[in-house]
């Protein structure tokens, strides 16, 4: 069915195709509508770039057979997973029931002014390796080194360059665009007033969250 998306697909297109699928499967796009046109923008772009509409917060393992699973809508494949947060990994689906699918997006607990977002399952991101995840508005690149995960702004703030697509030494991402370096501990770099921003991130029951703060734009 999904290879009747090409070039020409629009965002209106994947709705049509999506939102009687998964209702038969007790789910509705997100009621954030803008949440949910940035999501599907970027499975655009993934289609363009790939073939097909993979998820954007998953990573590929170039495992075809493998790589099925997350195709979208992968609901079929987490039953289990999506029932238990009411909501697929992204927030695009949310459960019928659900009213309000910003609450839902990625609250989990609320530690006092900020949620813990599940942004991918700690399987997915090999050791030594940095992704970039969007959180709400947010841009923001996760890094795993060693056993432990590192959330910092995605944003080099030399020419905005993205750190998710970095390359990783240890614990310090490489700037892929001129080579600025980012302890991903702390955000901190060499270069004077140019520290990036960083996050708490936790991983419970072998899923990533990452911590923010709840502001009005969120
Ligand atoms: S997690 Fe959500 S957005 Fe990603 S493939 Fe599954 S249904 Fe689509
Ligand atoms: S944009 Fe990051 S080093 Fe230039």
């Amino acid at each position: 069915m999904r290879h009747m998306f090409n070039e020409g697909t629009s965002i209106d297109d994947l709705k049509e195709f999506m939102a009687p699928f998964v209702a038969r499967l007790g789910y509705k796009f997100n009621t954030e509508t803008e949440f949910v046109d940035e999501v599907l923008e970027s499975e655009l772009e993934i289609l363009a770039q790939t073939g097909d509409i993979y998820c954007p917060c998953r990573i590929r393992s170039e495992d075809p057979k493998e790589d099925l699973k997350i195709v979208c809508p992968c609901i079929p494949f987490y039953r289990d997973e999506f029932a238990a947060i009411k909501k697929c990994w992204c927030g695009l689906f949310i459960l019928n029931e659900v009213e309000d699918g910003e609450e839902l997006l990625g609250v989990i607990e609320t530690p006092e002014g900020s949620v813990d977002v599940p942004v991918f399952l700690a399987n997915d991101l090999p050791e030594g390796q940095i992704r970039h995840v969007k959180v709400g508005k947010k841009d923001i690149a996760i890094a795993h080194v060693g056993d432990e995960f590192f959330a910092l702004s995605n944003v080099c703030r030399h020419a905005f360059g993205p750190l998710g697509e970095g390359f990783m030494e240890e614990h310090v991402v490489i700037c892929p665009w001129h080579g600025w370096r980012y302890d991903v501990r702390d955000g901190t770099t060499d270069h004077p007033n140019a520290d990036v921003k960083t996050y708490p991130v936790a991983v419970r029951d072998g899923e990533v969250f990452v911590s923010v703060e709840v502001k009005p734009s969120y």
